[in-house]
């Protein structure tokens, strides 16, 4: 890939940046932000990590959103996050001006690019950015999962004292406090979790995990988490840059899939090259159903909101 934007140098959007480059994830790396000097203040203290890490990709930052000509990809992470005690449906309201007007700047500078936004709430969001760009499902995702499967994982691997590496997690649905964490589906190397946890310790994970942005949030009192957040976009990077088509949980767009349509949510994707490939539907069982419809039911009722909004 050529050409990754960010939209939003916060800390989100910085770290994602800093990992991009580390990884060399690409060949260009530009960053948008409304505030003065901060994307090209940023931009710079990346640059100047290149002889650590020995990386040379270029990266810029600017007020202007002529900067997202030619990308490939834009990340979108601008927004106001949300402060303790809030979900992040409460900034909504605020988040959806945003949204919209970076959508119409992607529009029209970056007509090509695939978009990955992050913004929240961010199943909402994605809905938003899909309908206002009219384009294929492919080519307009969020990242939820992915980041809510690592936080699962790495309550499984300190309650076991087993290898993270070795823990594979799912979670579906909104990103929000009604997520679907599917121990069912959960393995240390292939063994069902249940091997190894009982189910009243599945189910405080189950439970840590919907919590798992507030509680750092709560702790760190003036940010929402970022550092896993940044991971967790460079994750679904670079299945898409080097076409691995790995199977990860994102924000997409059903039509039809687990019976539900005009709906932006949390489901097993194909990630590679072109984007979403495909929606992978599972079997759920009554419960995991169960607790899916009522995501569904909370993410629909934040889409209803945004109709209201106009
Ligand atoms: C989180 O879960 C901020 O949504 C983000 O940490």
């Amino acid at each position: 890939m050529n050409k990754i934007s960010i939209v939003g140098a916060g800390r989100v959007g910085e770290t994602t940046a800093q990992i991009l480059a580390e990884e060399e994830l690409c060949r260009e790396i530009a960053l948008l932000d409304v505030r003065p000097g901060v994307p090209e203040g940023i931009a710079l203290d990346i640059l100047q990590m290149a002889p650590f890490f020995e990386f040379d990709c270029s990266i810029s930052g600017s007020n202007d959103a002529r900067i997202l000509k030619d990308s490939d990809l834009v990340i979108v992470t601008a927004g106001l996050p949300r402060q303790p005690g809030m979900s992040r449906s409460d900034v909504l309201e605020a988040n959806v001006r945003i949204i919209d007007e970076v959508t119409d700047q992607i529009l029209r500078y970056a007509p090509d690019a695939m978009i990955l936004v992050v913004s929240n709430p961010v199943d909402t969001l994605t809905y938003r950015v899909s309908r206002r760009t009219g384009w294929d499902r492919s080519r307009v995702f969020g990242q939820a999962g992915v980041l809510d499967a690592a936080r699962m994982a790495s309550f499984i691997a300190q309650e076991t004292g087993y290898s993270a590496v070795d823990i594979t997690t799912l979670v579906l649905g909104g990103h929000g406090d009604t997520m679907v964490p599917v121990p069912r589906l959960c393995t240390v190397n292939g063994i069902p979790i249940a091997h190894f946890i009982s189910e009243e310790r599945i189910n405080a994970i189950i439970e840590r995990t919907r919590q798992g942005g507030a509680e750092i949030l709560a702790l760190r009192k003036n940010s929402s988490a970022y550092d896993a957040p940044g991971a967790a976009v460079v994750a679904m990077v670079d299945s898409i840059v080097n076409n691995r088509r790995r199977i990860l949980s994102c924000v997409a767009i059903l039509e039809g899939e687990y019976g539900e349509s005009d709906l932006a949510m949390g489901v097993p994707c194909v990630l590679g090259d072109r984007g979403v490939e495909s929606i992978l539907e599972l079997d759920l069982n009554a419960r995991e159903r169960a607790d899916f419809d009522r995501s569904v039911a909370a993410v629909r009722a934040d889409i209803e909101r945004l109709r209201e909004l106009g």
